[in-house]
Formats: C-alpha cells, sequence, structure tokens
C-alpha cells in the first residue's frame, strides 16, 4: 500500500458518519465514545451562535481586561503561535488567525465536519486530546481550550494539562473555559427547576458510564485551578460568570435571551445520544424532559442561570 491510500483510508475513518435517534454524529467517536455530541449543521449553527454570545459574556463581565476582539485577554499580549484544542466550527481559531495574520493557529479536535471556513495562517489536525498531545515542547505561546469537557475522559484531566503545559514556551497562557451545567435560580425558586434537575442528572450518568476509560465526570469542571496548579502553571486564576438562561435580568437582558436559544439547542445535542444510548430512559420520557426543561429555561419568574 502506498502512503497515498494509507493517509485516504484514515482520512475515510475519521469522516463517516451515522445517523441515531433523528442526529449525526461520528462513527469513530461513537465507536470508542469519544465526542458524544453530534457533528451535524445543527450544532455547528448553535456552537457559532454560542460562539459569539460568549464574546457578548466575557465583553460584558471582563471589559476592562479584554480587548475589543474578545477572543482572550489583553495580558496574552500578541501570541506568535496559538493552540486550539477542540476547535468545533473553528470560529475561535478563524477569528484569532484573522485579526493577526502573523501568527500561526494549530486547532486539533477528533472531527472535522464542523469547520468550514478559516484562513491559510490556521493548521486544523485530527487528533484525541484524551491521548498524549505529541506537540514540540515549548513551542506554543497561548493555548485555548474551551467546552471539551464532555469529550474528555475521568482520568485525562490531569495528564491533559501536563501535556498542554509542556507545549507552551515561558511565559505562555492557557485559558480553559467549561460550563458547569447544574442550573440554579437565582431568587431561591429552585423547586421550579425540576426538569432540568432531572436532565443534569440523566446527563451526568451518561457520560459517568461511558466504556471510554473509566467514563467522564463533569463536574471535575469545577476543579481546573486545582489542576493547573498541580500541573505546575503559575499565576492560576478562577472566574466563575452567572449566566442567565432568559432575559430576567435587565442588566444582561441580550445575554439572557441569547443564552436561551443556546441552551435550549445545547440540552437536546449534548445529551441526547448518551442517555439514549445507555437506556437510561426512553425516547419519549426523554422528549417530555426536554420540553419541560426548556420551558424552565425560560421561565423568567425562576431567575434560572449556570456558571461558565
Ligand atoms: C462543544 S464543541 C466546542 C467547540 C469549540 N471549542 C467552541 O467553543 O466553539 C466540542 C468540540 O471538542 C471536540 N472534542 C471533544 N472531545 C474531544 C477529544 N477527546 N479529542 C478531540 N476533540 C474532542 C468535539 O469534536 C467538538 O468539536
Amino acid at each position: 500500500m502506498s502512503d497515498e491510500a494509507d493517509l485516504i483510508d484514515v482520512e475515510d475513518r475519521f469522516k463517516a458518519t451515522l445517523d441515531k435517534f433523528g442526529r449525526t454524529y461520528q462513527t469513530y467517536s461513537l465507536e470508542r465514545e469519544i465526542n458524544l455530541a453530534p457533528v451535524d449543521d445543527e450544532e455547528g449553527f448553535r456552537l457559532e451562535q454560542q460562539h459569539d454570545l460568549v464574546k457578548d459574556i466575557l465583553g460584558d463581565a471582563l471589559s476592562d481586561a479584554w480587548p475589543h476582539h474578545g477572543l482572550y485577554p489583553s495580558f496574552v499580549g500578541e501570541p506568535r503561535d496559538v493552540l486550539d484544542c477542540g476547535f468545533g466550527t473553528a470560529s475561535w481559531c478563524a477569528e484569532v488567525a484573522e485579526y493577526d495574520p502573523d501568527c500561526l493557529v494549530i486547532g486539533l479536535d477528533i472531527a472535522l465536519h464542523l469547520a468550514t471556513d478559516f484562513p491559510e495562517n490556521c493548521s486544523l489536525e485530527i487528533a484525541d486530546l484524551n491521548e498524549t498531545i505529541t506537540l514540540a515542547s515549548s513551542s506554543i505561546d497561548f493555548v485555548h481550550s474551551r467546552f471539551i469537557a464532555g469529550g474528555l475522559s475521568r482520568y485525562r484531566w490531569p495528564g491533559y494539562l501536563s501535556d498542554l503545559f509542556r507545549t507552551l514556551r515561558d511565559g505562555g497562557w492557557i485559558q480553559l473555559m467549561e460550563w458547569d451545567l447544574s442550573f440554579r435560580s437565582n431568587n431561591g425558586e429552585d423547586d421550579k427547576l425540576q426538569a432540568l434537575r432531572e436532565w443534569t442528572r440523566l446527563y451526568y450518568m451518561a457520560l459517568d458510564q461511558s466504556r471510554q476509560p473509566a467514563g467522564k465526570r463533569l463536574t471535575q469542571v469545577t476543579q481546573l485551578e486545582d489542576m493547573l496548579r498541580t500541573a505546575r502553571f503559575q499565576n492560576v486564576s478562577t472566574r466563575s460568570i452567572e449566566v442567565p438562561t432568559c432575559g430576567w435580568d435587565s442588566r444582561s437582558k441580550k445575554i439572557g435571551e441569547k443564552n436561551l436559544a443556546n441552551m435550549q439547542a445545547l440540552i437536546e445535542a449534548v445529551a441526547r445520544y448518551p442517555v439514549l444510548s445507555r437506556g437510561l430512559t426512553d425516547p419519549a420520557t426523554f422528549e417530555q424532559i426536554l420540553s419541560a426543561a426548556r420551558a424552565e429555561l425560560a421561565l423568567e419568574s425562576a431567575q434560572p442561570f449556570l456558571r461558565l
């Protein structure tokens, strides 16, 4: 076999998709329990909207430290070599690369399906972040890792952060961002958010049962600061931002409204396959929970929010 034939074989392996429970997934990921979210246009659209939402949230909450491009804080300076882990639609990669045509942005993801448009100084590669990251040591100025917790196995986080530490040059920075998918009420009306609580329970249980090394545990995202210090990072700080899931807060009405569309789509997209494939509930009950949870996300009287 020539190298070319091998290459085609590898690419096909990553390209194949399958339809399950009404959405389209990457076959390679499902077989190995890597990314259990869909790779269809609907998810691509959601991720693009969520990318814009995050820029609005950060611009609002961190405006002093956050330049107008809204992609990373000012103190990161002008990174030459940038790494984006789990690039998805490549919206972030592409904007960083366009903002500074002299920098090179390397993106790693298990799937290329959602990335449609990116400039030449953006190099996208297939990699499973559960495996050791093989980029050269001290070759990166800035690492960005956003919303990949659903694809990292429980015991991988420390190794993942150590790998990223190794790839960074002295003085380099890392920016991690994850949702804490526990929905809360700002005015003590948590009893009105029962379907959301049930959704979180089912989704966390489904990920926990993953066949991939010991499953995934999303509550780990609240421990990232400790894990970063253990991985030898210095000058570590965490910012937890409360983001409304509808327009109940007049100070951030637009953000709440945008987040409502995002969260109503997210709770379906990320949970459908894991919950139904493990038989944690039947499809009809899952639809009922989803429908009730979507209504609760929009329930202004309960002032629902989650943390970023
Ligand atoms: C929710 S999307 C987020 C995309 C992008 N970071 C953003 O914020 O818009 C998660 C992405 O991470 C990728 N991913 C999840 N687990 C992964 C893993 N173990 N290895 C490589 N990519 C992974 C998925 O394929 C998907 O593109």
